[in-house]
Formats: C-alpha cells, sequence, structure tokens
C-alpha cells in the first residue's frame, strides 16, 4: 500500500490525530519529521500539522519550501503549518499566546474548496497562538472567526491554511474540511484495513528477520491483537503474561481463557511477591511506573532467555503521553512501556512496536479483522501498572485485594445493566485518605473508593458518564455491603483534560 499524503509532525499532540481522519477518509497517510520531507515517498498530498512554536521564534521549525513547492501536489497547514506557509508566501503574523485553546464560531466567505458543504456558525476549535496580520500577495482569505479573524486562506492554487484543528471532533465539520481537502488530491482512496494488516506483517517479518521476540500479553486489546499479528507473520515469540499481583480478580484464569479461544499459547509468570516487595514504600507516582516499567523487563528477559527482541502493543497515545525523547510534546506521565530502560533498548533497535501509530479503536478494527473475539476486543483499556496506579500513595497487598472486590462489584454491575459496552473504560480507585464511618452500630475507619466511567475516543481526552443514579445507587450498595475496608463510594465527575482517567 503505498503512501498517499504525509503529515510533517511539528509537535502538535493531534499530528497522529490527523493522519488517522486521513485514514478515515480512506487515504493511507503516515507522519513524518519536517526534515524527512526530501526522503518521502511519492505522495499525493502534505498537511502540515500544529506544533508549540511560535514562527517568530529564532529556532522555529522550517520547511523547505522550494522543495515542497516543487511537490506540486496540494498542500494543507493547520495552526503551525498554516503559519509557517503564511510567512513563506510573504505574510505577517502577530506572535500571540500560545497552546491555548477554545472554541469558535466558523464564519465561510467562500463556500467553494475546502468549504464546500461546509455550515457557517459550525464550532471550530482555534488555537490561539500567531494570528496573521497582513496576508501574503495573492492570499484570500476563506474562512473567519466571529471576531472577524482569518481562520482559513488559501495561499495560491493547491496551498490552504487552516488556523484551527479541523481533526479533533470538537472542530464539528472538521472531518468534511479534511474530506474537502482530499478531493483536491490526484489520487483515489487507496486506505483498507485488510491492506494496513497485510503491510504491518510484512513491516514485522522485515524487521524480526529471523531473530526470537518476548512479547508481553496483558490479556487487553493491545497485547492481544499484537500477538496474533506477531503469530500470523510466522516469527519466533514468546508470548508472556505476568501476573503482577495488580490485577483485576481472577483476572489470570481469563487471560489464559481468552488466549486458549485465539489459539495461542502463553506462559504465565506469577510475580505477585517481586513487584510487591520493589513497590514497598514507595509513594511517588512516576517512580511506581518506573519501577514496574523495569520489573517487567526483568522478568520478560529472564522468563524468554536469550532472546534479542521486544514486541511492545505500544499504541499512539502512550507515546505522546510519555513524550520520550524525539518528542516535542510535553511528557505527561511515564507509560511502563516507555521507562528509560525500553528507551536504551529501543535505540539499540531492540524493541518493535508495530501498533505505535494507531489508536484504540484503530486497533480493535484491526483485531476485528483477525477474528479476536468480541469479548476480547471490548474489554476496557487496562494500564499496563495494573492497580497500582488504582492505589495513590503506598501499594499493599490489603489494598489491592479491597481494590479488587470493590472493581469487580463495579465491573460486573456495569455488565449486568447493560452499561459496560456504553462506556470506553470504566475504574475504581482506592483513596488513601481513611474516614470515620459506623458500620453495624461500630465505628468504621476505612477507605473509601471512587468509581470513574468515561467515554472517549482516544484516549486523549474523556468525558465522565452520566450513569443513572439507580445504577450508581445498587453498586454503592453492593461495595458498602459487600466489600470490607471500605465505608464510603465517590463518582469521579472530572473530565480530561484537566484530570486523566487514572489517578495516578
Ligand atoms: P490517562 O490516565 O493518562 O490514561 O488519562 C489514558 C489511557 O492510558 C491507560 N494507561 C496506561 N496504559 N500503560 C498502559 O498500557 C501505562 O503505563 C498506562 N497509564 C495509563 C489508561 O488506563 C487510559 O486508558
Amino acid at each position: 500500500m503505498e503512501v498517499q499524503v504525509a503529515v510533517l509532525d511539528y509537535g502538535s499532540q493531534y499530528s497522529q490525530l490527523i493522519v488517522r481522519r486521513v485514514r478515515e477518509l480512506g487515504f493511507y497517510a503516515r507522519l513524518y519529521l519536517p526534515e524527512q520531507l526530501k526522503e518521502l515517498p511519492p505522495v499525493q498530498g502534505v498537511i502540515l500539522s500544529g506544533g508549540p512554536a511560535s514562527v517568530s521564534d529564532a529556532d522555529a521549525p522550517d520547511v523547505d519550501f522550494d522543495y515542497l513547492k516543487e511537490l506540486k501536489v496540494p498542500v494543507l497547514g493547520v495552526c503551525y503549518g498554516m503559519q509557517l506557509l503564511n510567512k513563506k508566501f510573504g505574510g505577517t503574523l502577530q506572535p500571540g499566546r500560545t497552546s491555548e485553546y477554545g472554541p469558535a464560531l466558523l464564519q465561510i466567505l467562500d463556500d467553494q474548496s475546502l468549504f464546500a458543504d461546509v455550515n457557517s456558525d459550525s464550532q471550530i476549535w482555534m488555537s490561539h497562538s500567531d494570528t496573521v496580520t497582513e496576508l501574503p500577495p495573492g492570499a484570500s482569505i476563506l474562512a473567519t472567526n466571529e471576531e472577524k479573524q482569518a481562520v482559513a486562506l488559501r495561499f495560491c492554487d493547491g496551498f490552504y491554511g487552516i488556523q484551527f484543528h479541523p481533526e479533533v471532533t470538537h472542530s464539528h465539520e472538521g472531518r468534511s474540511i479534511l474530506r474537502n481537502y482530499l478531493k483536491m488530491l490526484d489520487a483515489a482512496p487507496g486506505f483498507d484495513v485488510e491492506s494496513f494488516k497485510k503491510q504491518l506483517i510484512d513491516e514485522i517479518i522485515e524487521e524480526v528477520g529471523d531473530r526470537e521476540v518476548v512479547c508481553g500479553v496483558s490479556g487487553g486489546v493491545d497485547s492481544t491483537v499484537l500477538a496474533v499479528l506477531l503469530h500470523k507473520a510466522g516469527v519466533k515469540v514468546h508470548p508472556i503474561f505476568v501476573d503482577t499481583g495488580m490485577l483485576r480478580k481472577e483476572e489470570d484464569l481469563e487471560v489464559q481463557e481468552q488466549f486458549k479461544e485465539v489459539g495461542i499459547e502463553i506462559d504465565t509468570v506469577y510475580a505477585e511477591e517481586r513487584f510487591l516487595t520493589a513497590l514497598a514504600g514507595e509513594t511517588d507516582p512516576e517512580k511506581k511506573r518506573v519501577i514496574i516499567g523495569n520489573l517487567f523487563l526483568d522478568v520478560f528477559f529472564e522468563h524468554a532467555g536469550h532472546v534479542e527482541l521486544l514486541a511492545q502493543g505500544t499504541l499512539y497515545p502512550d507515546v505522546i503521553e510519555s513524550a520520550t525523547s524525539g518528542s516535542k510534546a510535553s511528557k505527561i506521565k511515564t507509560h511502563h512501556n516507555r521507562v528509560d530502560r525500553v528507551m536504551d533498548l529501543k535505540a539499540e533497535g531492540k524493541v518493535i512496536e508495530p501498533l505505535a501509530e494507531l489508536f484504540k479503536d484503530e486497533v480493535r478494527e484491526l483485531g476485528a479483522s483477525m477474528g479476536i473475539p468480541e469479548r476480547a476486543l471490548n474489554r476496557h483499556p487496562f494500564p499496563g501498572p495494573g492497580l497500582a496506579v488504582r492505589c495513590p500513595g503506598e501499594v499493599s497487598k490489603d489494598k489491592l485485594d479491597i481494590l479488587r472486590e470493590a472493581d469487580a462489584i463495579f465491573i460486573d454491575t456495569l455488565r449486568s445493566s447493560g452499561w459496560y459496552d456504553r462506556i470506553w473504560q470504566a475504574c475504581c480507585t482506592l483513596l488513601p485518605a481513611k474516614s470515620v464511618g459506623v458500620k453495624g452500630d461500630v465505628r468504621a475507619y476505612e477507605y473509601p473508593v471512587s468509581l470513574r466511567a468515561v467515554i472517549s475516543e482516544d484516549a486523549m481526552t474523556a468525558d465522565w458518564v452520566e450513569i443513572p443514579f439507580p445504577v450508581l445507587r445498587e453498586i454503592s450498595n453492593k461495595i458498602l455491603n459487600g466489600v470490607k475496608g471500605v465505608n464510603r463510594v465517590l463518582y469521579d465527575i472530572s473530565t480530561k483534560p484537566p484530570a486523566s482517567i487514572e489517578w495516578e
């Protein structure tokens, strides 16, 4: 499958989201660094992403403009990308406040090209960074916001810029705008899941060769899809499932059953004591994550012996939130599969991450195309560090046992009430602040648990779910009556951002 659209990454948290939207619209897009422009395969379109820099910064990321023009393909600049094109074409801009996002209303002045069949007054998600003050010669304004600021420009034939983010769902008609851009390409849609799957398998075969691979599986959709892909690629693979002691109730049995169903043999390593000992006394969330990430590596390599490669089911949101070296984005938290030791192995070429360009629902689609059972595909995401990040502060076996019971009640009740499949992720967190209550006429000084249920498209943003009160009441009653050690149940009504999905 040939790459059709190159998205040049100027460091926005949303760059890969542009890639994904273009793929959803049927064209094969891939992300490249701006400096890779000259090495691109023959593409039919180039999109310049947004980014945190200002074009007027001395070291602002650049583009080889002459080369870009020589490609003679439609070019779309988004936010930073638009400002960069504006500067290259000779326009001027006023540096503004950076990295502030917010809604605005689209006012269309030219309803051809980018804005054909798009409605004025629809919401767009702006990035209030630099604003255009003077247009380059020959350029025209296609649309403004309600304050009459230019938000879309046509620089010349085939060169367009938009100041807002069409790739985020908060830009209500962003998809149509991207579709209009893609209509300008001299190409028919060329992306489909079957060819993409074949391409991933071909890339795995080429990357792995006859080396032996260890692949950690958790039963979650990412590592399951990865294990099945490796299996289909026919490479020598050791799938290992580590019971860290921080799994959910009876999860080991469920995972073993799941892999039996997909016909893959896995090794289970029971390592609860080792993980708990390593975590003893640690309260810092980042340090907890690093301890767990490193211990996973120890267990994998000890168990699989002389393997030469580590395969991880890392997805794009893990990459962007961990913001490891090479990324221009800001670090939110270190995902277990991006600790320093993993990054060192990566630098040595000993890690493969075939899913790292994908979002969760793309992985689900890929999994469905490979016959992975629906129950496995629809499992809510579960973080690699497991219940450790749902036990803020120090982790202990006692706390984990309490949490496991409460979590099982929460999830079971969501399933029985028909809510599980309407929720993207539900989790239960044991909070460290005990409170006073009364159970059976006796003082109870016990833990609170916080329930969280969110919908999300890609884990980058999330909204809490309005679970009906009767269902919440049922969950709360069952937990308060059935779980020793809990005397208070809270429901978390925080969006991401500013909260994240997990507490740590
Ligand atoms: P946050 O809490 O950052 O989580 O909003 C976003 C999504 O990522 C999951 N998560 C992880 N997944 N390793 C993983 O494999 C990790 O270290 C990790 N930390 C968070 C989280 O459960 C949610 O789905």
